[in-house]
């Protein structure tokens, strides 16, 4: 009783701020802002097994499972991108972005996993879409990996096996090489938050590992060092020849505190040090924030264990680490109210949740979207996200890699776009927060994951009961081409 009065206080406070007088930001973005959408290869390319590409953790969970997915579906075919590229490129001119994120396919380009054999076929795709993008003068924006790792590699422990920075590393430098005199934005990983506690924490990914507390900290200790790896690839051996950028791409939720209280206060930022601060910090300072560091040392000592469950970076690797993202790059969908709680007792299994010690919650009069349970539709908590970011790391150069809404009702998705656009707009413009480039999720359809086709964040809608897998333009289409084209959220902008 005690509690869900607390909680009901803390709805009272903080949804206060619903901004149903909010006005839309009438400004019109800078010339070189960056509008774009974007996709990964294995929810859109199928042609799993063409032209010598070799299985990835996702395929092999898919096929092996099928229940994994609730419409038992898999990649195999996806959009048909690796035959549509083409297609794909023509909506994206239409639309006027200025750049396309996509992501390699690791086996497609490796099909041992190892740089020892490249696929000429494999590559020739992504020359190819690289070729096309250039000719329409779209910026391509190149994730080196998004979460198919291939099953080769899982075999040999995936990301809990720390030989994975010498296989990326290797991996890296082929696609430097191959691709990188058109490449100037690199990302290495995508949402490495996602990679563990998906697939090493709860096992709601491949490999489908259940250890949480333990064995997410380690893929996450193991990953970060082959991001360093491979930054310092392109650092010493192409950036002078080649002069892009790379980054990683992190994924949050904006944290909000549930009261004006400091004890609530310290809680949000303690979520975000353990969400977002726990790949940002490494990478630009060097080592996990220190809130993590105490706390899990401490609960791992009180475990009786002679070691913290949270790895340690050695001295040479805090230094490979420090400085590894020329930009920020992040993805966000949603939002938490975050709370103090007394710390959680020492129990078996160990969580990261109980890591944290901190409660989060979102209140229920927070809109849904028609899709996940997780997904409330917070548009103003965009500004103090954006705002976080830079009071907590130098004032970075930011992307917004990821955002849109998965959705039935395009209306609402329209409104999503246009509304989490115009809080960014306003902390572009009111707190300096210097945003260059926002990218939506997704041109089109696809599989999303242990989702399978059953959610819908396209701004084009596919059928995937068509053998052809046509595109057809939702309103929302239509709205972001008026936004690249206008640079502007509004009928009536001003500069
Ligand atoms: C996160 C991932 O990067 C992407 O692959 C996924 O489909 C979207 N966000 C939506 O969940």
């Amino acid at each position: 009783m005690f509690l869900y009065g607390i909680v009901l206080f803390a709805v009272a406070v903080v949804s206060s701020p619903l901004k149903n007088d909010y006005v839309i930001n009438n400004k019109r973005f800078p010339e070189n802002f960056m509008f774009g959408v974007a996709t990964s290869a294995y929810q859109i390319e199928g042609a799993w097994n063409v032209d010598g590409r070799t299985p990835s953790i996702w395929d092999n969970m898919t096929h092996m499972n099928p229940d994994f997915t609730p419409d038992k579906s898999n990649g195999d075919v996806a959009c048909l991108s690796y035959y549509k590229y083409k297609e794909d490129i023509k909506l994206l001119k239409a639309m006027g972005v200025k750049h396309y994120r996509f992501s390699l396919s690791w086996s497609r380009i490796l099909p041992t996993g190892y740089a020892d054999k490249i696929n000429e076929l494999g590559v020739a795709y992504y020359k190819n879409l690289i070729a096309e993008l250039k000719i329409n003068d779209i910026e391509p924006l190149v994730t080196i990996s998004h979460w198919d790792l291939p099953l080769t590699l899982e075999a040999l422990g995936g990301f809990l096996n720390e030989d994975i920075q010498w296989w990326f590393q290797d991996y890296a430098r082929v696609v430097f090489s191959l691709f990188g005199d058109d490449v100037k934005y690199w990302i290495t990983f995508n949402e490495p938050r996602q990679t563990c506690m998906g697939g090493y924490g709860y096992g709601y990914y491949p490999p489908a590992i259940h250890s949480e507390g333990l064995l997410e900290y380690v893929c996450a200790h193991n990953l970060l060092r082959a991001h360093a790896r491979a930054w310092h690839v392109y650092n010493n051996e192409f950036r002078s020849t080649q002069g892009g950028k790379i980054s990683i791409v992190v994924d949050t939720s904006a944290y909000i505190p549930a009261s004006d209280n400091e004890e609530d206060k310290v809680a949000a930022d303690t979520k975000y040090y353990f969400e977002l601060g726990w790949f940002a910090n490494p990478v630009h300072y060097g080592d996990y924030p220190e809130i993590m560091r105490t706390r899990v040392d401490q609960r791992s000592r009180a475990e009786g264990r002679s070691q913290s469950r949270l790895p340690v970076f050695t001295d040479e690797e805090k230094n490979l680490l420090k400085g590894t993202a020329d930009f920020f790059a992040f993805n966000t969908y949603s939002a938490n109210i975050v709370q103090h709680m007394d710390d959680p007792p020492i129990s078996y299994p160990p969580s990261k949740y109980q890591d944290q010690g901190v409660r989060d919650f979102q209140p229920s009069e927070w809109q849904n979207s028609t899709q996940p349970s997780w997904f409330k539709i917070v548009p103003w908590c965009m500004r103090g996200l954006l705002k976080w970011i830079k009071d907590h790391y130098e004032d970075p150069d930011i992307l917004i890699s990821e955002n849109g809404l998965c959705t039935d009702d395009d209306e609402k998705r329209i409104y999503y776009i246009k509304n989490y656009m115009s809080y960014m707009r306003d902390a572009m413009e009111l707190d300096d927060v210097k945003v260059f480039g926002y990218t939506v999720w997704s041109i089109m359809d696809n599989f999303e994951w242990q989702l399978g086709y059953t959610q819908k964040y396209g701004l084009y809608e596919i059928d995937f009961n068509d053998e052809n897998r046509t595109r057809k333009a939702r309103p929302s289409a239509e709205f972001y081409t008026n936004v690249c084209k206008t640079r502007c959220l509004t009928d009536e902008c001003v500069d």
